[in-house]
């Protein structure tokens, strides 16, 4: 059988990154019986460099005719990347938002939780780690400020800049029903997080949300402010389950949780959109002041690919496969650099990679 994937390795340390995601799932595919089909497209700086624009659309096309998407990261370093002189919507991060809104990826999922093996990395106060955590933060990825009216003007004489936020109850609708389904298979929880207090656009939420809730009777649903929500996850991050939440919280509070496990490279994702077709890439960055020295840790990108072969092929044998290779290279004491400590060996983004896919059973 022929995986079709459509693989972005992008700027920064995505190639490095892709290229140890693509052997490993070359590598679960001898074993499981599949055949990886990768056609390589060029989107954020890469793309820029070569066409001028983040996303051609062909590029896009290409993503559309495959059955998934694997990313590595996109984008350089904003203050001294000539990419950050073009216009805004000629700009890497421009590439993503479009491939997203082409794709219809309004789900994102991303989860964050300690992994036992390196606990030690986490910031936080031991009495409150040690009840450990593993939270799905489910973004709504289409919609809001991201994509709302903006405009740069002047208005008596003053510069003047406005964005809009904006959701209608289908936008919301369907990213909560992922969110219950998704608690269905986990603790049963979610907390639903909003500014109800302020914002028109969480009222709505909020009430849609809750109709949204009567169809999952087994699941317990919260509500939380964002701002409190923000202060919890550092506080009490083991009270949560599910956190579903819209575009911008979403940005800021999974930047927050994946930091709070103290092992950002370790982060996958996905991008979902009505069918089983997704776009998988890691939680963290294009790194690119460490670009090209194969000591970016591969492992979020993996754990991705991971996630693409459970949700886009229903190849949750090698799925569950790849997982336990990670656990077990963690276990036998390899470590790339970002998640060193003392008494453990220290290995490269290649090294990492080839560790891993042998350790696939
Ligand atoms: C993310 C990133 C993007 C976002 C940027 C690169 C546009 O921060 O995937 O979280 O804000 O969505
Ligand atoms: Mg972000």
């Amino acid at each position: 059988m022929n995986l079709k994937i459509t693989c972005i390795p992008g700027d920064g340390i995505g190639p490095e990154i892709v290229a140890e995601a693509k052997k490993v799932v070359e590598k679960a595919g001898e074993i499981y019986g599949f055949t990886p089909d990768f056609t390589d497209i060029l989107m954020g700086g890469a793309s820029i460099d070569v066409h001028g624009v983040p996303l051609t659309d062909e590029a896009i096309a290409t993503a559309k005719a495959a059955d998934a998407v694997l990313m590595g990261s996109i984008g350089g370093n904003t203050t001294t990347s000539p990419w950050y002189k073009l216009p805004p919507d000629k700009r890497p991060e421009a590439g993503l938002l479009k491939i997203r809104k082409a794709l219809n990826l309004f789900a994102n999922l991303r989860p964050a939780l300690l992994y036992e093996e390196l606990a030690a990395a986490c910031p936080l106060k031991e009495e409150i780690s040690k009840a450990g955590f593993d939270i799905m933060i489910m973004r709504e990825l289409t919609g809001g400020l991201y994509f709302g009216e903006r405009k740069t003007y002047e208005e008596n004489g003053l510069r003047t800049a406005m964005d809009t936020l904006t959701y209608n109850e289908e936008e919301i609708r369907r990213i909560a029903i992922k969110g219950f389904e998704i608690a269905r298979k986990r603790k049963k929880k979610v907390t639903s997080v909003d500014k109800a207090n302020v914002l028109d656009s969480s009222r709505l939420w909020r009430v849609v949300v809750e109709e949204v809730a009567k169809d999952y009777p087994d699941v317990t649903l919260e509500h939380m402010l964002v701002d409190n929500c923000a202060m919890q996850l550092v506080k009490d991050p083991a009270q949560f389950d599910v956190i579903l939440t819209e575009n911008m919280f979403g940005d800021i509070l999974s930047d927050e949780a994946s930091m709070v496990t103290g092992s950002i490279g370790m982060l996958a994702s996905a991008s979902l959109n009505d069918t089983k077709f997704g776009l998988y890439e890691p939680s963290h960055g294009s790194a690119p002041d460490i670009a090209g020295m194969d000591i970016a840790n591969p492992i979020a990108t993996i754990l991705s690919a991971a996630m693409m072969l459970r949700f886009s092929f229903d190849q949750d044998k090698a799925a569950d496969a790849i997982e336990a290779a990670v656990k077990q290279v963690l276990k036998d004491g390899y470590r790339t650099g970002d998640i060193m400590s003392q008494g453990y060996t220290k290995v490269g983004c290649s090294k990492m990679g080839s560790l891993i896919a042998e350790r696939i059973r």
